[in-house]
């Protein structure tokens, strides 16, 4: 009788065992499974997320790919704001975001202690309420702005789209952008700098889209400026950018949805 209920109670023992085993390894798959739902559900939306941004800055369909190549922008965004980011001035100061879009880089430098007085032509359309960015809407080109007050200007992704009409409510002005360089030279305190970024290839206007800067035009945007730090990037294998010559970015065929990228940080001559 006790040998029964002895090797019953084993019996249960391991069933129990068993089930637990079970309800472990089903409590495992289950959460393997609903992070691995949460990690691609949230890398889902920030890739809308970013596509959606794109598309309120009117850009081209980074997914579109121009007929001859393949080539599309996916990836600029992350590659011009992740620059701009990173050369913010370290010291507060003023800063100028010329053509704040989304405002992502006004913000950023708003983080980074600074002031900043963020541009663009169209009305503040910002999801959140900053308190560090005092909004101007306007042309650059057309505002009084103070010469000599700003300590750092952020100029990511916009030159290209000045004087370009039919976009984002610009006149057409075909050297626009040339004339809003010489400007923020001006604008500038004598040890400040400018972050831009912008197109470049082979030159060409793709009306109303962009201006691709290439070895005719690039020289004459940068007129009043001195480099002191430059990347190029472009894609010469396959859809994703990476680091290039200036000759290889320069020499790159653009169209309405590709060009290769110049990163840089400038300093008024
Ligand atoms: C492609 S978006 C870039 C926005 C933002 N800098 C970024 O990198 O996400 C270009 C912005 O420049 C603005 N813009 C174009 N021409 C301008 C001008 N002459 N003066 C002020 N803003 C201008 C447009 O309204 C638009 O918001």
């Amino acid at each position: 009788m006790l040998a029964k209920e002895a090797m019953g109670e084993a019996r249960r023992a391991r069933r129990a065992t068993l089930a637990g085993r079970t309800s472990r390894a089903a409590a495992t798959i289950a959460d393997v499974t609903t992070r691995q739902f949460l990690v691609r559900a949230t890398a889902a939306a920030g890739h809308r997320l970013t596509r959606l941004s794109a598309r309120l800055d009117h850009k081209p369909p980074a997914g579109a790919p121009t007929q001859s190549t393949g080539k599309t922008l996916a990836g600029d965004r992350e590659i011009e704001w992740t620059w701009t980011l990173a050369h913010l001035r370290r010291d507060r100061g003023r800063v100028l975001d010329f053509g704040s879009g989304n405002g992502m880089m006004a913000l950023g430098a708003a983080f980074a202690g600074h002031d900043v007085v963020a541009v663009d032509l169209e009305p503040e359309q910002y999801p959140f309420h900053p308190d560090r960015i005092e909004y101007v809407q306007g042309d650059l080109n057309e505002l009084e702005l103070e010469p000599q007050s700003f300590d750092q200007v952020i100029n990511c992704s916009t030159v290209e789209h000045v004087g370009l009409a039919g976009r984002y409510g610009s006149p057409d002005d075909p050297d626009g952008d040339l004339r809003a360089m010489a400007k923020m030279a001006r604008l500038l305190k004598p040890d400040g700098d400018m972050v831009l970024t912008i197109p470049v290839g082979r030159d060409a206007v793709h009306r109303p889209l962009h201006r691709i800067y290439g070895p005719e035009r690039l020289p004459r945007l940068l007129e009043h400026w001195q480099v002191r730090e430059e990347q190029y990037w472009a894609k010469p294998t396959d859809d994703r950018f990476e680091p290039v010559t200036r000759e290889q970015a320069l020499d790159e065929a653009g169209a309405r949805s590709y060009y290769a990228l110049a990163l840089f940080v400038v300093v008024p001559r």
